[in-house]
């Protein structure tokens, strides 16, 4: 359940109507459910909640200042994968022990802006990875906590460009390879293995790769354990999926998830880690929209409107679905008509749907994106010189603009000229 529904014949975000944002900020634009966001959260935070866990936000999927704030008032922890979602962590407030820096090429700077602002632990994905970090906590004359990230070879059943845990993907050490790659760890002086990581990929439909990879997972657990490493923590990565078709999928649930890990590595007695991103903001977030011309091609009709692939680029990257509905509610039963939903870009990828049946609309109408909040504001470019579109946060019957639209000028005004012009 998500906090934007029709009432009194009008979208809302909680108790403010999506149309008085647009007639505040301009379309197009982002727009968040703090009590959506809170309430995703939570279902996350109870579901684990007969386990000592830490929630660690995967910021990738909705990075603004206001949420990080929001996810850190709740008690979340952050997923951070470069040094630019590090600052961001903190400047939020993040205490460096509960930042986990994952990612599959850290950087030596990235290692010591951590190792220097305070790290939970780096999820280590290579041993020439692991080589360096032991040689810059050497050199800063620390002890870096680590997991590693194993890749457990399971099909998680997803869109191809974000399954992450085959053998074929860039991502983790291979499972079998690990006992070898702990004991290194052990040699390494700057180095200290804490626990095992794992994220085998997103918008995971189903629980059962989960349960093949988690259960490799324990058994890793006891084989370590028993070469003598303390293993107090396992990170399970993120990637529980969430219905971008309202009326058609039903992903598992937290709670499903929750009793899944508590009956596969409960016994363990570590301490769990997740790192949830989509289901916490994806449908905690629309983009609204404006029509701005309807135009009847041969054969059928495009809906013409102000948003585009640089604002919203999931359907033309991963052929993603995004239910979209107008704003307006339309009247019960109301006829509908197939329409190809397009924005102004100049490339045949920047469509959003193809004969998607809608009520009949109008230049000037409004539609909101579902399931917009997660890798939707954060995906975003200026292509075309398109500026960034504003995010706006809604709490109860406020609104804020958390991201402003910038002008033109500022756009531009980031270039700068060589000095021989
Ligand atoms: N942890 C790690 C190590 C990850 O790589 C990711 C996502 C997550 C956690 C969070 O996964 P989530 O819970 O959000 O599924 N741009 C794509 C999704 C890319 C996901 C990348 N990694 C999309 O729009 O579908």
């Amino acid at each position: 359940m998500d906090h934007f529904l029709y009432r009194d014949g009008a979208l809302y975000a909680e108790d403010v109507p999506l149309a008085e944002i647009a007639a505040a900020v301009g379309t197009p634009f982002y727009c968040y459910s703090t009590a959506t966001l809170t309430r995703h959260f939570k279902a996350f935070d109870e579901a684990l909640a007969g386990m000592d866990h830490m929630i660690c936000y995967a910021m990738k999927a909705a990075s603004n200042q206001a949420i990080l704030r929001l996810m850190a008032s709740l008690g979340a922890g952050m997923d951070v994968v470069s040094g630019g979602e590090y600052a961001r962590a903190k400047a939020a407030g993040v205490p460096g022990d509960r930042i986990v820096f994952s990612g599959v090429g850290k950087t030596r700077d990235e290692m010591r802006m951590a190792l220097s602002g305070g790290v939970r632990q780096f999820n280590l994905e290579s041993e020439p990875e692991m080589e360096v970090l032991n040689a810059v906590a050497l050199e800063m004359g620390v002890v870096a906590p680590v997991t590693v990230r194993v890749n457990p070879d399971v099909d998680a059943k997803t869109h191809a460009k974000i399954a992450t845990g085959k053998s074929e993907n860039k991502f983790g050490i291979p499972i079998t390879r690990a006992r070898e790659v702990y004991a290194r760890i052990a040699e390494m002086p700057g180095l200290k293995a804490v626990g095992i990581d794992v994220h085998i990929g997103s918008q995971l439909t189903d629980l059962e790769p989960y349960r093949q990879a988690f259960t490799k997972v324990a058994e890793l657990t006891e084989a370590l354990r028993a070469d003598g490493h303390d293993i107090i923590r396992l990170d399970l990565g993120g990637g529980l999926g969430i219905p971008y078709e309202r009326n058609n999928t039903a992903p598992p649930l937290p709670k499903e998830y929750g009793a899944m890990v508590q009956e596969i590595l409960g016994h363990t007695g570590c301490e769990i880690e997740i790192e949830p991103g989509r289901l916490i903001a994806g449908n905690a977030g629309v983009m609204v929209s404006e029509v701005i011309y309807v135009k009847q091609g041969e054969g059928r009709d495009f809906l013409i409107i102000d948003g585009a692939m640089n604002d919203l680029i999931r359907p033309a990257m991963y052929d993603a679905h995004h239910d979209i509905v107008p704003v307006v509610e339309p009247a019960p039963g109301a006829e509908q008509q197939p329409y190809d939903i397009v924005g102004p870009v100049c490339e045949s990828g920047d469509t959003f749907a193809k004969q998607r049946m809608m009520v009949p609309l109008a230049a000037g109408d409004l539609v909101a994106f579902r399931s917009a909040g997660a890798y939707g504001a954060v995906m975003s470019s200026e292509y075309n010189t398109r500026p960034l579109i504003p995010e706006v946060l809604v709490h109860g019957d406020q609104f804020a603009v958390i991201r402003k639209r910038p002008s033109f000028e500022e756009i531009i005004n980031r270039d700068t000229l060589p000095e021989w012009m």
